[in-house]
Order: C-alpha cells, then structure tokens, then sequence
C-alpha cells in the first residue's frame, strides 16, 4: 500500500515531522513517500495520503492551500489524514485560535479527512526577525515542542487503520 506524505514547510521543521510520519508508515510495512506538497504531483497514483503543514499567522502555508484545492478530488476518493505543526512556548499559554487555521481544517474534513492534529512547533532564532524576536521571549525548553513519541504514535494509528 502507498502512502503519500506531503507537506508544507517554511524553516524545515514541519519536514522533520513529515520525515517522521513517513519513517514511522514505512516500519509499519507500508511504502511511504514524504514530498513537499508543491512537488507532490500524481496524488491518484497512491492509496491514502497524509498533509501537513507549518502555521503561520493562524494560516496555512500556500503550497498546503493549494495542495488541498487542486486535488480536492482525488483526496475526496482516498483515506486521508491532516496535521498542522505551530505551537511553541509555555504550553499552559496555548490558544487554540492561533493554532487552528479553521476554515482550512473546515475544508479537509469536508472532503473527508479522518483527522486532523496539532503537533508542537519550533522556533528557533535563525528564522527571521520576527522568528528571532518570538524566539528571545520563549523559555528555552520551549521553543522545540515537537514531541515525537506522539508523532510516531499517530502514524502508528494511521498504520493500523489502513491495515484494517
Ligand atoms: C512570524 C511567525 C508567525 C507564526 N504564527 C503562528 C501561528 O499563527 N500559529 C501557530 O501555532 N504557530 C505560529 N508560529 C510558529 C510556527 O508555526 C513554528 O515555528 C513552526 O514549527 C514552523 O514550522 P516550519 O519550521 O516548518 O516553518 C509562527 C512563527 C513565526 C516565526
């Protein structure tokens, strides 16, 4: 079974957890491919898809945008999953509006999307100004939340489903 992992990302970290998810499908025995989403081409040609993208002020990147639009087709026909990857800080802080880019999300479970997940961000101060100034005002074991226990556990869900 082939498992297309496509995902948008602006300073890489949001590929790592693409990587991961892909990592974790292909232990699981399935053939997994991770691909920026502006490169992922041929969507029919796989049997379930996983999208993922970085947030940027409450948005999705455009390349995740695009993605969803121009094959909202082929996804509507396929088991397919979501996530987006922002929060970073105190996560006593967390604000689900900043996090959820809600009509996006609203489109993908419209065309079927059997989840959609949250996974923590990182920030880190070599990614712009702004990236720089968020970076100096977040404790430092707060600035990479990404929490790969949770990530791979999540792929390992998504295993099972299509095995069953
Ligand atoms: C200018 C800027 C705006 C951001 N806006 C959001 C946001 O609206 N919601 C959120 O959850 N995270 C936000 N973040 C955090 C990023 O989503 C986080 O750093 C993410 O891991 C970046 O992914 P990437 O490395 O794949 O680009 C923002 C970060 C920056 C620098």
């Amino acid at each position: 079974m082939a498992v297309l992992v496509a995902y948008a990302s602006k300073h890489g970290s949001t590929a790592e957890i693409a990587e991961a998810i892909a990592a974790e499908l292909r232990e699981r025995g399935l053939d997994a491919d991770c691909l920026e989403a502006a490169e992922a081409g041929d969507v029919g040609a796989y049997d379930a898809v996983v999208l993922g993208s970085a947030v940027y002020m409450k948005r999705w990147q455009g390349d995740a945008r695009h993605f969803l639009r121009r094959h909202s087709k082929e996804l509507s026909g396929l088991p397919f999953w979501v996530f987006s990857s922002g929060p970073t800080g105190d996560p006593a802080e967390d604000d689900a509006a900043w996090e959820e880019p809600k009509r996006t999300i609203a489109k993908a479970e419209k065309l079927g999307a059997r989840d959609h997940v949250v996974f923590g961000g990182r920030i880190s101060p070599e990614s712009g100004r702004m990236a720089k100034a968020m970076a100096e005002n977040t404790p430092e074991e707060f600035r990479d939340r990404r929490d790969w226990a949770e990530i791979r556990s999540w792929a390992a869900g998504i295993a099972a489903e299509l095995a069953g």
